[in-house]
């Protein structure tokens, strides 16, 4: 049985609801308190034992490919100052060297192209997909849950999360039978971004996939599907009328930083539970609640 080794963040996406903070700068270096949305997802990816970071990028995203090596000059001035903490810290957070990828989507044409980008870095291999605005935050990291679930049952492996029916047209919608071993349930259908009414259940894809190589060649070929976008959903329901599909319910709380009441969420509950912020913090939002009554 093979192992889940490598993981493919699509980081092409224009950003354009957090303009005009994203003009220059990519969303997914936007901070959750003091560190990128891209490093608390390679964060989840890492805790899992991925050992290959495969981002697929676009025009105007250097800055991310900086962000995971090594900074000489920096980390030289943090030595010399006796700032052995923070560079403690970058040092942690640094990939190995030749373990990360970088590899440029050249048109936006949707998540789908964005993941068959990839398919000359993954190779013959079953691989995961982390989508950088999720941020699943809870005890256990998604991704790990998902990693020792295949280990025990291989298969395609889709996170899900209940939405308020309402919220079920923003995203992938996926119907499913009963839970059996290994946390799992089977996937019955799955539809992308189902019109209002008309969603199969209110079990969103949350963003973390493990899937076998075999999608590959479908999406070489696949048509453009909801919104004019090459789709990844609609690759995996081709896939699954010939490989096991299963859906994995993440536990924890999910941040779509997508959006901005997800992103400020996000920001409020990491730092509400940093000893170093949290309480400050609280008393903060105190002050500002009761001079507003
Ligand atoms: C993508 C997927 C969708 C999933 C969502 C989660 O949509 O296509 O199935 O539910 O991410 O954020 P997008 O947000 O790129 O429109």
């Amino acid at each position: 049985m093979k192992r889940i080794r490598k993981a493919v963040f699509p980081v092409a996406g224009l950003g354009t609801r957090f303009l005009p903070a994203t003009k220059a700068i990519p969303k997914e270096m936007l901070t959750v308190v003091d560190r990128p949305v891209i490093q608390h997802v390679v964060d989840e990816a890492r805790a899992a034992g991925i050992e290959h970071l495969i981002f697929v990028t676009g025009r105007n995203k250097g800055v991310i490919e900086d962000h995971f090596d090594q900074a000489y000059e920096l980390d030289r001035t943090l030595a010399e100052r006796g700032k052995t903490k923070e560079l403690d810290e970058l040092r942690r957070d640094l990939p190995p060297a030749g373990e990360t990828s970088f590899t440029r989507q050249q048109a936006p044409l949707g998540l789908g192209h964005a993941v068959w980008c990839a398919r000359e870095i993954v190779g013959e291999e079953p691989f995961a997909v982390l989508l950088p605005d999720m941020l699943h935050h809870g005890p256990e990291p998604c991704l790990k849950g998902m990693i020792e679930a295949f280990a025990a049952e291989p298969s395609n492996i889709i996170a899900v999360k209940e939405v308020p029916m309402s919220e079920t047209h923003q995203y992938g919608i996926l119907g499913v039978g009963p839970v059996g071993k290994n946390r799992l349930m089977p996937v019955n259908s799955m539809v992308e971004k189902p019109p209002r009414g008309k969603a199969p259940s209110n079990l969103m894809v949350s963003g973390r996939y493990i899937l076998e190589p075999g999608i590959f060649s479908i999406l070489e070929t696949q048509p453009r599907g909801a919104g004019g976008e090459i789709q990844l959903t609609d690759a995996m329901i081709t896939l699954a009328k010939s490989r096991p599909f299963n859906a994995y319910r993440f536990d924890g709380r999910i941040f779509d930083t997508g959006t901005k009441i997800g992103f400020l969420t996000a920001n409020l509950a990491y730092a509400l539970e940093r000893p170093d912020l949290g309480p400050a913090l609280r008393e903060e939002l105190h002050k500002g609640l009761s001079s507003s009554a």
